[in-house]
């Protein structure tokens, strides 16, 4: 079953053509992250402007590197939650037009749940600019399951008992992690997205520097906002200046080490916290099988290392697939499909910026 998917939901542009939900045979993504990394953020009429202008064409790809034409497409997969309101907009339209025009069903996607499936794809390798499938036997993660989804936008941990079936037993209180690595990296003075960027930074950085505090939370959720203020405490207080000192001039007076050593303390903190939820909740989630991690901030190398000495049995999604794709959406719509869900209306399919992977 070969299955196109759609990604718009927040400044990726992205179409993909999945075989049986896990041989990818095309994967095409265009960022917009030379156009935010001027802003330093993401600007949300910008991206669906962006989207709107590369939309066609990266579908067109998407076929071509496939050499499918549209009688080889069996379904459509499109991410209609969460996301940016007219990047999400931009996405299903395309994907409703698609659908009834070439008479194809429709599957809505949970932008999460794309995540979490990037961990079913195969392996890609690069071949002359072009992204091959290597076809190479994978071991898939095993039922029941926890997942650590972490992206611009989300912390939360999922409890997976099957194929399509989410609960959440953890999720943060403010800040997603994605969006503390940026703030933190705003703070000093790295280019957009910070996670990249912190991570390059923390490698010539002594990452037992400085000591950030743990959040107190209870159970199994999260909270970053404390800790991108103890960055920003921290920081005034090595210069020397006050707190009511401005957070956009401090990077005018911090040294290269300094900044790769709060980098790489940040880090060592940020990977800690994580880690050490995911092992409570490993505790009282004796029977599960695997751990697998999910979203942007999975391609965190420090993260990477530190969960395959903790987790033996942990996947993550490969580098490559662990930003937004459209190859995930169709790996996540084959499980939906095999699952049992129903195709929905292109005629109707609505838009959902804020809804729980639950619903
Ligand atoms: O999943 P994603 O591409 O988009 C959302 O669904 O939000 O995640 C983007 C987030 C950004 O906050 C970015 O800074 C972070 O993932 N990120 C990283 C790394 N690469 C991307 N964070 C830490 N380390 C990285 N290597
Ligand atoms: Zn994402």
């Amino acid at each position: 079953m070969k299955i196109l998917g759609v990604e718009t939901s927040c400044d990726e542009t992205a179409a993909s053509v999945v075989e049986d939900g896990v041989k990818i045979l095309s994967n095409v993504v265009v960022s917009q992250i030379d156009i935010f990394a001027a802003y330093g953020g993401v600007i949300p009429e910008i991206a669906a402007r962006s989207h709107l202008e590369v939309m066609m064409p990266v579908v067109e790809k998407a076929l071509k590197d496939a050499n499918c034409t549209w009688d080889d497409i069996d379904s459509i997969a499109v991410t209609h939650a969460p996301g940016l309101l007219g990047s999400l907009l931009i996405g299903t339209l395309t994907a409703r037009t698609l659908a009834i025009l070439h008479n194809k069903p429709l599957y809505a996607t949970h932008h999460l749940k794309s995540h979490i499936y990037a961990n079913w794809l195969n392996v890609l390798s690069e071949q002359s600019g072009n992204e091959q499938n290597r076809n190479e036997q994978k071991q898939n993660p095993e039922f029941p399951l926890l997942a650590l989804v972490i992206s611009g936008g989300h912390t939360q941990i999922l409890y997976m008992p099957a194929h399509n079936d989410f609960k959440i037993i953890g999720t943060t209180h403010d800040d997603a992690i994605g969006e503390c690595f940026d703030k933190v990296a705003k703070i000093l003075g790295l280019p957009y997205p910070g996670g990249p960027a912190i991570s390059n930074a923390a490698k010539n950085g002594d990452k037992n520097k400085y000591i950030f505090p743990h959040p107190k939370v209870d159970e199994l959720d999260f909270s970053f906002s404390g800790l991108k203020t103890a960055v920003l405490r921290t920081v005034q207080k090595e210069l020397g200046l006050p707190i009511s000192h401005p957070s956009y001039d401090l990077k005018n007076h911090l040294t290269k080490q300094q900044i790769a050593d709060f980098a790489a303390s940040f880090e060592k903190t940020a990977v800690d916290i994580l880690l050490e939820k995911l092992e409570k909740a490993r505790q009282e989630y004796p029977e599960t099988k695997s751990i697998v991690f999910a979203g942007g901030v999975s391609a965190n190398g420090a993260l990477r290392e530190a969960a395959e000495k903790r987790f033996p049995d942990c996947y993550f999604p490969e580098l490559k697939l662990s930003g937004d794709n459209g190859a995930m959406v169709a790996a996540a719509a084959y499980y939906e499909i095999t699952s049992g869900v129903q195709p929905t209306d292109p005629y109707s399919l609505n838009i959902y910026p804020r809804i729980s992977i639950e619903q």
